[in-house]
């Protein structure tokens, strides 16, 4: 099976560090605009203007300020920060520098997921490269008011660690469990301090950005979502890898350029995302159609859709962190109707409650995570119900 690596459509010929000091050349508030004009949203998921997270962050009071990297990526079928974080670790780091030089933050911190722990010699000897290139450390490229250093904080295999606050927790050394929203990070983050958390693809865009001009970025994407994204393709198709493409590339083109024409759905935003039908292979990825952190899978004809809905139950039943009782028990729940379905004992009346319940987690579940574990349950349920009811009928007999 062919693989086809990371490709960036926008860094041709950047010179490494170029976007570092072009920054360090502006002026603090000036960085902040140039990010903001960009039109660059998170990377992460959630698709917050990460212009306006910095702005909001540099006005915070406080001396003391902290940029994050979240390295944590535990959504089932995503992988594209691992190229990153292996291939180009030091744009990764030059965008966190770039963002500490923006807010007025004096320490990175990359929070690398437990299961990237084989990098960590690799990351830590860039580190102490860049320290010796006096990009990082006392007066970063010699300038007197802009000192930064960064260091790594291992995860330690939680897939809720990866919501900002839950991260923040884990890097105090409590149990990583989401906090209530407001106080928001970029005012009460870590420690208390001013904070922003973003992902690496986003770190590493703002690098590039800075390097090219937000120009260059916004020639690519759609008019809300600008520039280009990286996506890892799994599953059912010929060429799965890591591909950057522009934001707003339809279903159908992915398919195409992956070799995987001939799918019956695909779930775009990994496990928490949604499942795709064919009939609607013609929709945008995109914050305005389908949003997603980057993870695509690709289902086959042969796939068995209850089973892909089982499958992602299961995961979130055992992620789940247990604050809250909807996403506690509702994946439970959820599970245990997907687990009747299949043994031909879920009436269809138990599927609508089944269904009303995913509907009620959704609003109720206190962070993303219980938010948007019912996703691929409903549309699946949406979306190939008569699948599903096939079990019914057949194992009923
Ligand atoms: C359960 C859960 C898991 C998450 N995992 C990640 C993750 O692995 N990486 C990430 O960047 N964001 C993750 N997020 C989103 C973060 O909370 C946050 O929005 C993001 O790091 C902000 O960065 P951005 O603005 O650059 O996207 C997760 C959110 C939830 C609810
Ligand atoms: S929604 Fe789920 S993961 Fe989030 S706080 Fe509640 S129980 Fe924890």
């Amino acid at each position: 099976m062919a693989t086809k690596q990371t490709q960036f459509i926008l860094a041709e010929g950047v010179k490494p560090e170029a976007g570092l000091k072009k920054a360090l050349g502006m002026s603090r508030a000036d960085v902040v605009a140039e990010i903001s004009r960009s039109g660059l949203k998170g990377r992460g998921g959630a698709g917050f203007p990460t212009g306006l997270k910095w702005k909001l962050c540099a006005s915070a009071q406080g001396l003391t300020k902290f940029v994050v990297c979240n390295a944590d990526e535990g959504e089932p079928g995503t992988f594209k920060d691992r190229v990153l974080l292996s291939d180009h670790a030091d744009l990764v780091f030059e965008g966190m520098t770039i963002g500490g030089y923006a807010i007025g933050a004096q320490t990175g911190v990359l929070y690398l997921r437990g299961e990237y722990k084989y990098m960590l010699k690799q990351l830590e000897e860039a580190l102490a490269k860049r320290r010796e290139q006096g990009l990082l450390g006392k007066s970063v490229l010699g300038k007197d008011d802009f000192s930064f250093d960064i260091e790594i904080r291992l995860g330690s295999g939680a897939y809720v660690c990866g919501e900002e606050t839950a991260l923040i927790e884990s890097m105090e050394g409590q149990r990583g469990e989401p906090r209530n929203r407001p106080p928001f990070p970029v005012n009460t983050g870590y420690m208390d301090h001013p904070t922003i958390v973003n992902n690496v693809e986003t770190l590493v865009l703002a690098a590039r950005i800075m390097a090219e001009g937000a120009e260059k970025f916004t020639a690519f994407g759609t008019e809300k979502s600008a520039g280009v994204k990286l996506f890892s393709v799994s599953g059912d198709c010929k060429k799965p890898g890591v591909y950057e493409f522009p934001m707003g590339i339809t279903v159908a083109e992915l398919l195409t350029e992956v070799e995987g024409e001939g799918a019956k759905a695909v779930q775009v935003g990994g496990a928490s995302g949604k499942c795709v039908p064919a009939s609607q292979f013609d929709r945008s990825l995109a914050f305005e159609d389908l949003s997603t952190g980057g993870s695509i899978i690709v289902f086959g004809p042969d796939r068995d859709m209850l089973k892909v809905a089982e499958n992602f139950l299961e995961f979130f039943t055992e992620e789940s962190c247990g604050q809250c009782t909807p996403c506690r028990d509702g994946n439970v729940k959820l599970l245990e109707g997907v687990q009747l379905l299949k043994q031909g004992s879920c009436s269809v009346s138990h599927l609508k409650e089944l269904t009303a319940l995913g509907e009620t987690m959704q609003i109720v579940g206190k962070c993303g995570l219980g938010q948007s574990s019912a996703n691929a349950f409903l549309s699946i349920v949406e979306n190939f119900r008569s699948e599903l009811l096939a079990y019914e009928y057949v194992n009923a007999e």
